[in-house]
């Protein structure tokens, strides 16, 4: 490895610049721990006018206008992508840099949960590596963790909170009793949402970052398209309010499970899916707020393993970046993008929810008349739902009246 390693950064919003900043200000500290002096030798954005909080001059930089240049860029040797987005630029760039043969380092989780698999058999082809530990689950090692510390077990399951704006929205909806959209708008000034606010809300972005860990959990290519996806657009204050009465949090969760698909086929169902949970309030996921993102992982020598720090932001995000940079310059070349080689990823089958037996949480809002709750547990009954607990919140018989139930 040179003593030198010229990184060339496409995308200078929020993640470019982070990078840009840790890796001048942690310079000293880096190059000792990775006997490489890691420069910043070329950028890429939009705008090369626009006012941003770096403390270097990007007229030292080489500029590049179209960011697939830097792929051939001879002053390059990593690219890292920062551009985001599961197409377009973001996705022409990695495929040039490794086609080139360049490493690259991406935080972009939409583009893999879509496009990993070809990915990462381009990625083995052309013997260059592709990291991406900034695309799950913000500053928290976690793919280091599946794919190093885990190596040895076969993996069960896995529950994350993998929003941080969700997960900042949903605490602070409990903290306070303001409304989703209330919250909603102080996340996004906080700077924690995605561009399009509706990635975080509507469970998109949890569901990319849960197809990522599928696939290093379980060796299996990420199939976006089979995960059941809620978000968390219609939870009220009232919801909150009786999950807290109920002895429950509401959190929004990725969960993936692997199972046999029966006794002696050899063959694996996975069932994942995004969707808020109501976890028992003493659960230690219950007591990961704000922006936090945490992931548990069942695994069968290790038992229950969780990780917990900042999902989203500009340091966390850079610090998971710089962390995959200084991998490469310490020779970590050749762990297969998803745990196994890209050859070796199977396609699981996706589990269907109706085949679980899960417990649901319902609230309605009824007219207060005799005869409303037996005919509630008649329907129930008549579908084969066994109810666990029934609550009326409070009496009016003007106005429809929330009854919250739930199920065995
Ligand atoms: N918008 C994401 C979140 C951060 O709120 O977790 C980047 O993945």
């Amino acid at each position: 490895m040179s003593a030198i390693l010229r990184v060339g950064i496409a995308g200078l919003g929020t993640v470019g610049c982070g990078v840009v900043t840790l890796l001048q200000e942690n310079r000293d500290i880096i190059h000792r721990r990775s006997g490489t002096d890691i420069i910043v030798t070329a950028i890429s954005a939009r705008d090369k006018n626009k006012k941003r909080d770096i403390k270097i001059s990007l007229d030292d930089i080489k500029w590049h206008d179209d960011p697939a240049d830097m792929a051939a860029d001879p002053d390059v040797d990593l690219v890292v992508e920062v551009i985001g987005g599961e197409d377009g630029a973001a996705k022409i760039l990695v495929e040039n840099a490794l086609n080139h043969h360049k490493p690259v380092v991406t935080a972009n989780k939409a583009l893999l949960a879509h496009h990993g698999g070809m990915l990462a058999k381009l990625s083995d082809e052309k013997q260059s590596p592709l990291y991406y530990e900034a695309a799950i689950a913000g500053g928290i090692p976690i793919v280091k963790s599946l794919r190093e510390g885990l190596a040895g077990n076969q993996i069960r399951s896995i529950a994350g909170i993998l929003n941080g704006t969700c997960n900042y929205i949903l605490s602070e909806m409990e903290r306070t009793g303001a409304s989703f959209e209330e919250v909603l708008t102080q996340a996004q000034a906080l700077g924690y949402a995605e561009a399009n606010p509706s990635f975080d809300v509507d469970g998109i972005d949890a569901a990319h970052k849960l197809s990522l860990l599928s696939a290093l959990a379980f060796g299996v290519e990420p199939n976006f398209d089979a995960i059941e996806i809620n978000g968390i657009r219609e939870i009220s204050a009232e919801d909150i309010q009786s999950a807290q009465t109920l002895g429950y949090k509401i959190r929004l969760l990725g969960q993936a499970e692997y199972k046999p698909d029966s006794k002696s086929s050899g063959t694996y169902k996975l069932h994942q899916k995004v969707s808020p949970v109501l976890v028992p309030k003493d659960h230690i996921l219950a007591g990961v707020t704000g922006v936090l993102n945490a992931v548990y992982i069942c695994g069968d020598y290790i038992g229950n393993y969780i990780s917990v720090g900042a999902g989203a932001g500009q340091k966390a995000t850079a610090s998971a970046v710089v962390a995959d940079i200084v991998d490469y310059a310490c020779g970590a070349t050749n762990r297969p993008v998803f745990s196994v080689p890209a050859k070796d990823l199977t396609r699981a089958k996706p589990a269907a929810t109706e085949a679980l037996n899960l417990r649901y949480y319902v609230r309605l809002n009824v007219l207060d008349r005799p005869g409303i709750l037996a005919d509630l547990s008649n329907i129930l009954k008549n579908h084969n739902v066994s109810i666990e607990t029934l609550i009326q919140l409070g009496r009016d018989p003007d106005q429809p009246v929330g009854i919250i139930l739930t199920t065995h």
